[in-house]
């Protein structure tokens, strides 16, 4: 059974390398990365956010950004991308020839300045001068607009305020916007009407969604999401993630459970499920703890399960009972 008709080309983007290892404990080892990353390439993603070019000090998990974007195999068709957040870290993703730029602030003051240590008028100010210098460059940049369903520290985030940060960026014709759920704040229905209020003001902008499944939403909200028309998705194979300066900040929404739903569900990913499970025993043994997500444990929901060992017995003493002890 699928959705048929219903069905869309969505478009997945992999944050595990960024997002993922960001929040790991302990470090993964650079040639693992890298390893992990070419794997990865081949399953079908149209993006992998392959790290981020940040303050060591502020993320040291991804001190090597540098020598991982040096040495993984570039795939035609995947745009390799990374996270920056202020002028050094566009010219070190400019020196690296990232396909993309992957800019980022928080539409909370709160987080802002928890996270990237300036105001938010401050980060426009350096994004601003980060966009020009793309552009020279002939690079494409995508904004990732942190806590937009909601801030862990300020609780609620005002649409307006939203919107408003959106349209400057706008006006700055940068090449897709990702609105980002930092810390599993947001709700399905919150959403559809959030997704739906930038779609129809900013129609022929390329959006993405970046959920994380901190109170058990995440799934709700991509359907949410899909059902107001957005095509695009971050998301971290094996569920891990999350921003090291965002309180209670957990996992994304999982890459191989997320597929295999819009799988299910009659959509075209373009992705390898079975590759993506492969993928992901893969990263617990990198990672050493076990994986947040669920379809990497259980599989595709066809998967078959033999039957109890004495099977042969139940059913052959159900039969001998006849129809009859039923109704007796
Ligand atoms: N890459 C590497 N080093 C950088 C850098 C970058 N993008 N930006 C700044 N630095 C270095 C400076 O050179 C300086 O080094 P020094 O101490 O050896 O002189 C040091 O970091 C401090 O520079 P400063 O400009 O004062 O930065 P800061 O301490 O105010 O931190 C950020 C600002 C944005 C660099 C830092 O907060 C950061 O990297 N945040 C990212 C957080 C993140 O990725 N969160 C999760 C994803 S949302
Ligand atoms: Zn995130």
């Amino acid at each position: 059974m699928s959705g048929g008709a219903t069905g869309r080309r969505l478009f997945v983007n992999e944050v595990a390398t960024r997002d993922g290892f960001q929040m790991e404990s302990r470090f993964i080892p650079t040639d693992d990365k890298v390893a992990l990353i070419d794997r990865l390439s081949l399953l079908g993603y149209a993006r992998i956010e392959v790290t981020s070019f940040t303050s060591a000090k502020a993320i040291p998990a991804l001190r090597d950004g540098e020598a991982v974007m040096q040495r993984i195999v570039r795939r035609p068709g995947v745009v390799y991308t990374a996270l920056v957040p202020n002028l050094r870290g566009a010219e070190r993703a400019l020196e690296s020839r990232v396909d993309e730029f992957n800019i980022v602030m928080s539409v909370s003051e709160t987080h802002n300045l928890a996270n990237l240590r300036m105001t938010r008028a401050q980060s426009f100010a350096q994004l601003a001068e980060v966009i020009a210098l793309a552009r020279r460059a002939g690079v494409p940049v995508n904004v990732s607009l942190s806590c937009v369903f909601g801030c862990p520290m300020e609780g609620e985030v005002p649409l307006s305020g939203v919107l408003a940060w959106i349209d400057r960026f706008a006006a700055l014709s940068v090449q897709g916007i990702t609105l980002c759920d930092t810390t599993g704040m947001a709700f399905p229905t919150q959403v559809r009407a959030i997704c739906e209020a930038v779609r129809a003001r900013h129609p022929a902008l390329p959006w993405t969604a970046h959920f994380h499944n901190t109170r058990g939403m995440g799934l709700a909200n991509v359907v949410a999401a899909v059902e107001a028309g957005i095509a695009r998705f971050d998301m971290s194979l094996g569920g891990i993630g999350g921003c090291p300066y965002a309180p209670g900040a957990t996992g994304n929404v999982a890459t191989e459970d997320v597929v295999h739903m819009l799988q299910c569900m009659g959509h075209d990913t373009g992705m390898d499920l079975d590759g993506l499970i492969a993928a992901a025993a893969e990263l617990q043994t990198l990672v050493q703890h076990e994986l947040p997500s669920q379809v990497s444990r259980a599989g595709h929901r066809l998967v078959r399960h033999a039957p109890p060992a004495d099977f042969d017995d139940i059913a052959a003493r159900a039969h001998a009972r006849g129809a009859g002890e039923l109704h007796a």
